[in-house]
């Protein structure tokens, strides 16, 4: 057992450190541990190397048509011993090697965020060593890191989730800064409350991305019309709702019967609404290596329209693994190899936030 309880809640004792005891903090095997969402999930990485990444979806929401949050506190509870446990067993390793634990902090939901945080806090206190706060978002867009060739700074990363849609310029690990970002819903609530109305169940966007594929963008759905580099997407939800119950009066299965071409026509839209921007954020930054992170970054679609693009404007496009794009602990994870180089720990008095902000 490594002694480094000195550095549990004394960010200073870090500085103190003899060179020996240093560079033995800083070869780590770090658990990580993610439940802001409706997914639990548990890694563990040795240095930027995952040894192990555990994801268990709950799959309970799907009666209810969409995240219920006491149902996923509940779940995750039920669930997080056995990830954990499982994300340490596949690694190889005993929780005796572990020199970290990185957790998400926020944003989330509190109820889940909470379990998740209470856990890490709980264990790390046991096994006498440092607790790593981490921020989701900022951890979707790290996940570039997981992998070579990583980008080099600064890139430009459209980073869309069933939360966040956000336009980010990274200059830095944790130099980042929000150069646009949806005004209502985000992206993935676009593809899952459309999805919704079209009877899929939640969450409807790796659906919707299936049967698009053996459809047409044969219908001509609404585009918001948005100043600078903010999205908008619940005026192409309202629409579209204007639009099935117009034609279902007509027809009543004219859902079922054309269900490939609405989603082709959905997809097709928020994937332009998407490009739209990024073109117009590369073009006024002048950056043109650029990244996409978070759920919606699995999409089909869009990965494709991407790569149309990078070859048109000679971009240097960074599209992550299918797994490190919705949510995982392995993308905790690399945000907590680069604050344990740092000695970058958590406050003992810190509590999850649901609206956690980049800074805090
Ligand atoms: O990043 P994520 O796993 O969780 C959040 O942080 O929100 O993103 C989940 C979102 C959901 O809205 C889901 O429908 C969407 O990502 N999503 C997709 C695809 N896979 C996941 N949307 C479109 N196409 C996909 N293939
Ligand atoms: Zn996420």
């Amino acid at each position: 057992m490594q002694n480094t309880s000195s550095l549990v809640y004394d960010q200073n004792a870090f500085g103190k450190l003899s060179e020996r005891e240093r560079s033995f903090t800083m070869a780590s095997y770090i658990l990580a541990i993610e439940s802001s969402c409706d997914d639990t999930s548990a890694a563990v990485l040795k240095d930027r190397d995952v040894l192990s990444n555990v994801v268990a979806s709950q799959m309970v929401h799907q009666k209810y048509g969409g995240v219920v949050p006491e149902v996923a506190s509940r779940a995750h509870d039920e669930i997080i011993w056995t990830v954990v446990e499982e994300a340490i067993k596949r690694a190889g390793i005993s929780q005796s090697d572990l020199q970290a634990i990185a957790c998400t902090r926020g944003p989330g939901l509190l109820g889940s965020l909470l379990v998740g945080y209470t856990f890490a806090k709980a264990l790390a206190y046991a096994l006498h060593i440092p607790l790593i706060d981490v921020h989701h978002m900022q951890a979707h867009i790290l996940a570039h890191f997981l992998d070579d060739p990583a980008p080099d700074f600064p890139f430009l990363c459209l980073t869309v989730s069933g939360g966040h849609t956000q336009l980010v310029v990274v200059r830095d690990h944790f130099s980042m800064e929000v150069i646009g970002k949806t005004l209502d819903d985000a992206a993935g609530e676009a593809f899952d409350k459309a999805g919704k109305l079209m009877n899929l169940p939640y969450p409807a966007g790796p659906q919707i991305d299936r049967l698009a594929k053996e459809g047409k963008p044969v219908f001509e759905l609404a585009r918001p019309q948005i100043d600078g580099l903010d999205f908008s997407f619940s005026g192409l939800k309202t629409s579209f709702l204007y639009f099935l119950r117009d034609a279902l009066k007509e027809d009543p299965n004219f859902v079922t019967s054309n269900l490939s071409d609405l989603c082709a026509s959905l997809q097709e839209r928020i994937v332009d609404i998407l490009i739209d921007k990024l073109e117009r954020a590369a073009k006024e930054t002048g950056i043109s290596q650029i990244a996409i992170a978070g759920g919606v970054a699995a999409n089909s679609g869009l990965r494709q329209r991407l790569l149309l693009k990078a070859s048109q404007h000679d971009w240097r496009l960074f599209i992550p693994k299918l797994e490190y794009c919705t949510d995982n602990a392995a993308m905790i994870g690399i945000v907590g190899y680069y604050k344990n180089l740092k000695g970058d720990f958590a406050d003992p008095e810190a509590r999850p936030d649901a609206r956690l902000t980049w800074n805090d």
